[in-house]
């Protein structure tokens, strides 16, 4: 399972690259935001920042919603270094632009999926990732994990090329739940990555090894 992160944090991206497991980078409008990013000129530079940052997809989403515009964003958003993956929602003009893009050999990444039916109209366009919010179904109630599930048996049985990316990652559970549930790629936030590192007895079992190495090796 590839490792992204989803931030539009240089500082974040960095850490999480530096540990040497991360494969690429997630991006929304709201992150790009949260960073104070505004404007299309800035947007495109810091998309450019990010992309030169890692060794792996980097994905960037459309602000439009009809089709034309889309693809023009798409295309310039693409231009931006090889690595860009254009991120566009599932809509009937997402899927629309999806289509076009894959035909252009731009890679895509499906976002706001919700459903194994929206999950089969993006492997059938040719999406190259496809984005279940985990999270987001979980905070309404149902199962965000049993969605990844699904999408994996159906993708299997059909034999969909679209890797899925499971999204809206809330925690490090989360995070071996996707990997058990065969998700080709996860995306989360830094925290849950970090999270993943933290066990009482390793903690308790290095601190043990190190005392026990200092009782036989005191420096005189
Ligand atoms: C990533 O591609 C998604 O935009 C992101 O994971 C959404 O996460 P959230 O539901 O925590 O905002």
């Amino acid at each position: 399972m590839k490792f992204f992160i989803d931030t539009a944090n240089l500082d974040q991206i960095t850490e999480a690259n530096d540990l040497g497991i991360l494969d690429g980078v997630t991006t929304n409008p709201s992150l790009m935001a949260k960073e104070g990013i505004s404007g299309e000129d800035n947007i495109l530079k810091h998309y450019k920042k990010i992309a030169k940052l890692v060794d792996g997809d980097v994905s960037a989403e459309v602000i439009s919603t009809d089709f034309k515009s889309m693809v023009a964003e798409g295309l310039k958003l693409a231009d931006l270094a090889d690595n860009i993956v254009v991120k566009v929602p599932m809509t009937k003009d997402g899927i629309k632009t999806i289509s076009y893009l894959t035909e252009e050999g731009i890679n895509t990444n499906c976002t706001l999926v919700f459903s194994a039916g929206q999950a089969i109209l993006a492997a059938k366009a040719g999406a190259t990732y496809l984005s279940p919010f985990v999270g987001r179904v979980d905070d309404i109630n149902w199962d965000g994990i049993g969605l990844i599930k699904e999408i994996v048996k159906i993708y299997s049985i059909q034999g969909y090329m679209t890797e899925i990316l499971a999204a809206s990652i809330r925690s490090p559970l989360h995070i071996v739940q996707a990997a058990k549930a065969g998700a080709d790629v996860v995306t989360c936030p830094l925290s849950s990555i970090m999270g993943l590192f933290n066990h009482p007895l390793t903690d308790s079992g290095l601190a043990k090894f190190l005392e026990d190495h200092g009782k036989l090796n005191k420096s005189k």
